[in-house]
């Protein structure tokens, strides 16, 4: 990996350059980073799933990302998409986190108001840290029973989760960083909120046409977020921005 902006250098430890960045959390509330990949031509999923579209240098940035993040946020609709399991974090990466303060590995947290989650599925049976389920007052309270037997529930919202109150329950439970990775309906509702202060774009050398959503879908923000390129790494034609709030 090679840093290509601001200046040019060899980036020998992905995971470092990434855990060096600054994330302070604002008053009030956690940090919140968004890391999305898409091919050149703006598709976020091939066949349904992300995975082929990430190649060596997202999965680099992916991992780093997640070693710094105290929560690791996702839609339902990502989790039911992707298969989401509990993080798999890296000796090392424990250590680190360790020496940070931080528990060893991130928690899931899933926005649904459905409560559609596959209650069974390894996310929840072999989390180290239970699951985080953010759900708002109209969910079926069955479900949410159900649901509270195998993660924590917390409701952020009467008819759905609102944004700003679900970023302020996950700093209630103490993570001062928190990384959402979509999906784009998710991402839309972060980004109208006014509420991303980081955003991670890798752009895949692939053109992929489809009919994916692209990174953020949704309601308009009043006006769109300036943001400014803080560093650009290159990998094998795939570009991995880090875009911070202006
Ligand atoms: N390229 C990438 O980096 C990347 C990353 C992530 C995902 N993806 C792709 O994106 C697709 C999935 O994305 P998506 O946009 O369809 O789904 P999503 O944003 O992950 O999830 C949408 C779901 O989240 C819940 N939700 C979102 N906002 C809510 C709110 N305010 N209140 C309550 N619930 C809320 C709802 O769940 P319920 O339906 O359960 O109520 C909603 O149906 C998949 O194809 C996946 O592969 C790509």
């Amino acid at each position: 990996v090679r840093r290509i902006w601001p200046e040019v250098a060899d980036v020998p430890d992905v995971a470092a350059a990434v855990a060096a960045e600054a994330r302070p959390a604002p008053p009030g509330r956690p940090w919140l980073a968004v890391n999305m990949v898409a091919s050149v031509d703006g598709a976020t999923a091939v066949g349904g799933a992300s995975g082929p579209l990430g190649g060596d240098g997202d999965k680099a940035v992916f991992s780093a990302l997640r070693a710094v993040a105290d929560v690791v946020l996702a839609g339902a609709g990502t989790v039911r998409a992707e298969a989401y399991g509990p993080p798999r974090t890296p000796a090392a990466r424990r250590a680190e986190r360790r020496a940070r303060g931080q528990a060893e590995v991130p928690r899931i947290a899933v926005v649904t108001r459905s409560l559609e989650l596959d209650l069974g599925a390894p996310l929840f049976t072999e989390a180290e840290l239970a699951p985080i389920v953010l759900t708002c007052a109209a969910s079926d309270p069955r479900r949410r029973a159900a649901t509270a037997e195998v993660a924590e529930v917390a409701l952020a919202g009467d008819d759905a989760v609102e944004p700003a109150r679900a970023l302020a329950a996950l700093g209630d439970l103490g993570a001062t960083v928190v990384l959402a990775e979509g999906g784009p309906h998710l991402n839309g509702e972060l980004v109208a909120a006014g509420l991303v202060d980081e955003w991670c774009t890798t752009v895949a050398p692939l053109l992929a046409a489809g009919a994916s959503d692209r990174a953020a879908v949704g309601r308009e923000p009043a006006v769109p977020q300036q943001m400014r390129l803080d560093r650009l790494f290159e990998h094998d034609g795939e570009l991995l921005a880090r875009y911070l709030r202006r």
